[in-house]
């Protein structure tokens, strides 16, 4: 009986002592607590399909030109037609077609998970470096170039929505298939 009494004792205590407020946390990786908000916001800069999550800021292809043309040209050649990156335009074959080529024009089904890509993980050396308006801008340019929107098309959180890919609708729903 007296053995389980300080047993609880002892629980009790130990329970007591991880609460205490302000008792000192150890280094280490800090699991088990919050992230700090603005931690939190650094990374939390998903832009979805419709849209959302897209910030300030707006660019157009004549601006992005000048910004393809230093930091993605050496991957994805002169007009996005691929060289050690991915062809990214210019295809003469579509998705249907014996030979088909996958860019953006044929294969990207949203115009605002196109910004997000490029703005979480291109240029591939240095991903992240882009901002906000130069993101919108090489977009802008790389729609341009796939036919899909004018030279001087501004594209904003606004427009950039609006755009309507030639493929949104060649995708389909696995979990609908019979
Ligand atoms: C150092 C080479 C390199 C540079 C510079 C580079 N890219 Fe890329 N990019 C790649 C490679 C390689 C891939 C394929 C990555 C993959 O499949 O995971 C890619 C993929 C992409 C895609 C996705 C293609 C698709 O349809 O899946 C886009 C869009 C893109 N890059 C845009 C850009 C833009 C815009 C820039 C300049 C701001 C840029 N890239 C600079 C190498 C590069």
């Amino acid at each position: 009986m007296m053995t389980i009494r300080i047993w609880a004792i002892t629980l009790l205590w130990t329970l007591a002592g991880t609460e205490v407020p302000g008792a000192e946390i150890p280094e280490g990786p800090g699991l088990g607590r919050p992230a700090p908000a603005a931690y939190i916001a650094a990374w939390d800069t998903d832009v979805m399909a419709d849209g959302a999550g897209l910030p300030p800021g707006a660019g157009t292809a004549e601006a992005g030109t000048r910004i393809y043309a230093q930091q993605c040209l050496s991957c994805h050649g002169e007009d996005g037609l691929g060289d050690s990156g991915d062809q990214l335009a210019g295809a003469q074959h579509k998705l249907t077609d014996e030979w088909p080529e996958k860019t953006i024009g044929t294969f990207w089904p949203y115009a605002p998970t196109l910004f997000d890509f490029i703005r979480r993980s291109m240029p591939m050396r240095t991903p992240g470096s882009l901002g906000d308006d130069d993101t919108y801008a090489v977009t802008a340019y790389l729609l341009y170039l796939n036919g899909i929107i004018g030279f001087k098309d501004e594209m904003n959180a606004v427009s950039l929505p609006k755009v309507r890919m030639p493929n949104r609708d060649g995708f389909i729903d696995a979990r609908e298939l019979p």
